[in-house]
């Protein structure tokens, strides 16, 4: 986490001293560094040279709008999965033309708001799904761009909630069955057939998987080619892991070169659909701690954040580094845990930590994608406020959510309230 450093003892965001916002926010807050987002996005591009590509960020890592407003500002296409990431991103101001739209469950207003918008394309994951867009393109009176989500049946040797490119799970259809899709693709009036697509899981930790993964392509695109299908667009998925303890997975550069190796001499545009490797380790969560208790077990170091801002402990057992925000004498082991109701919501188990006191920040790390858009409101708790630091400024790029405001929807029916 370059852009997240420590200076005379306290902990800054490029240029900002954490404990500044904090005081200037209040906890919980998310916390991005601007340069760390462009620098990450960067490195895809970089990696890429003069071959013709797209880095389509995937926008369920982080979906706030000023940051998606920076990639696109640096070049960034963007993978959605609903209507709602969608419009976030037109919201945003990125181009509807370099937007890819994946997901195994789309709803027709939401495939019908892209073909308004004018995507680049949908990577359609059943024949019901394309059947239907067919429907819906032809009843607009346009095409539809697809590419079809092919399963590679790659094991990608990560936590089975993020595996997706396994043969039994839900997503894509069996590459053996592939090449019949296609022709039925390609037989629909209200149907292009622009590329083919595959995402094997998320934090890959080496680049072996996505190199199985394209060799099968590879060899689709060959069945495909000789069935007189032809194919413009190889979208690759996302999935590159991150540091987030003693990980150590290969950089961009050597994933893409990975892929333009296996893709050489094809002519083929190659989409890519990183989020985690962009957003990660541009952000952490800043939290306050509450109280110290202990029992005849353990201690446990209670702080304002809970597993409803940050669900990625709870739900994966992932592992998030937990800094002191101001050095502070000493450490503790203890449990970091939030005030949620739940003996699930801990940030960290058995951990050596600084023995900050009550009142004191900790940061927990590397909690910039899969961080608040996960967020809930259980036990109506309003979620976090967001800030984007840029140098020696910073912006308040979301309020914190008021109390009110999560039961504002709800009402109580007059023969309940003697109406
Ligand atoms: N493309 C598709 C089709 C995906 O399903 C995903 C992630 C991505 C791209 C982006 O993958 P990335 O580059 O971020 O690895 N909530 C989990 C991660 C779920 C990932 C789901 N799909 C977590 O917190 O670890």
């Amino acid at each position: 986490m370059e852009f997240f450093s420590r200076r005379n003892g306290s902990l800054y965001a490029e240029d900002v001293a954490l404990s500044e916002l904090a005081r200037a926010v209040g906890t919980p807050c998310y916390v991005y560094s601007l340069a760390a987002l462009r620098t990450q996005l960067g490195a895809w591009r970089e990696g890429f040279g003069d071959h013709p590509h797209l880095v389509c960020y995937s926008v369920k890592a982080n979906s706030n709008l000023a940051v998606l407003r920076a990639l696109a500002n640096e070049g960034a296409g963007f993978d959605v999965v609903s209507g709602g990431e969608l419009a976030r991103v037109l919201a945003a101001g990125g181009q509807a033309s370099s937007v890819v739209f994946s997901g195994v469950g789309k709803q027709a207003w939401e495939i019908r708001a892209a073909l308004d918008a004018g995507i680049l394309m949908f990577n359609v994951e059943s024949p019901a799904e394309l059947e239907l867009i067919n429907q819906l393109a032809l009843e607009m009176g346009t095409t539809a761009p697809v590419s079809l989500r092919v399963n590679p049946d790659v094991d990608p040797q990560t936590h089975p909630y993020i595996a997706t490119g396994l043969a039994d799970s839900k997503f894509g259809v069996a590459a053996d069955q592939c090449v019949e899709h296609y022709h039925r693709a390609a037989e629909l009036k209200g149907i292009e057939v622009l590329g083919a697509d595959c995402h094997v899981g998320s934090q890959l930790v080496s680049s072996s998987p996505i190199e199985e993964a394209a060799t099968r392509m590879a060899s689709l695109l060959d069945r495909l080619e000789s069935a007189g299908i032809p194919i413009g667009y190889i979208d690759m998925g996302g999935g590159l892991g991150v540091t987030y303890q003693d990980e150590s997975p290969p950089g961009p550069d050597e994933w893409v070169a990975t892929l333009l190796r296996v893709f050489e001499g094809r002519g083929l545009t190659i989409v890519v659909e990183p989020g985690r490797s962009i957003a990660a380790n541009a952000g952490v969560l800043l939290t306050t701690v509450l109280f110290h208790k202990g029992n005849h077990e353990k201690n446990f170091v209670v702080v304002d954040a809970g597993m409803n801002d940050l669900a990625r402990p709870s739900l994966y057992s992932a592992h998030h580094d937990v800094e002191a925000v101001e050095d502070c004498d000493g450490t503790i082991t203890a449990d970091v845990v939030g005030p949620i109701c739940e003996s699930g919501d801990f940030f960290a188990k058995e951990r050596l930590v600084a023995n900050v006191q009550a009142g004191g920040l900790l940061a927990i790390m590397s909690a910039g994608a899969y961080g608040f858009v996960m967020a809930s409101n259980y036990n109506t708790r309003p979620r976090p406020a967001e800030v984007l630091v840029n140098g020696d400024s910073w912006d308040l790029v979301r309020e914190r959510e008021t109390v009110e405001s999560l039961f504002a929807g709800e009402a109580i029916p007059g023969h309940l309230s003697g109406e």
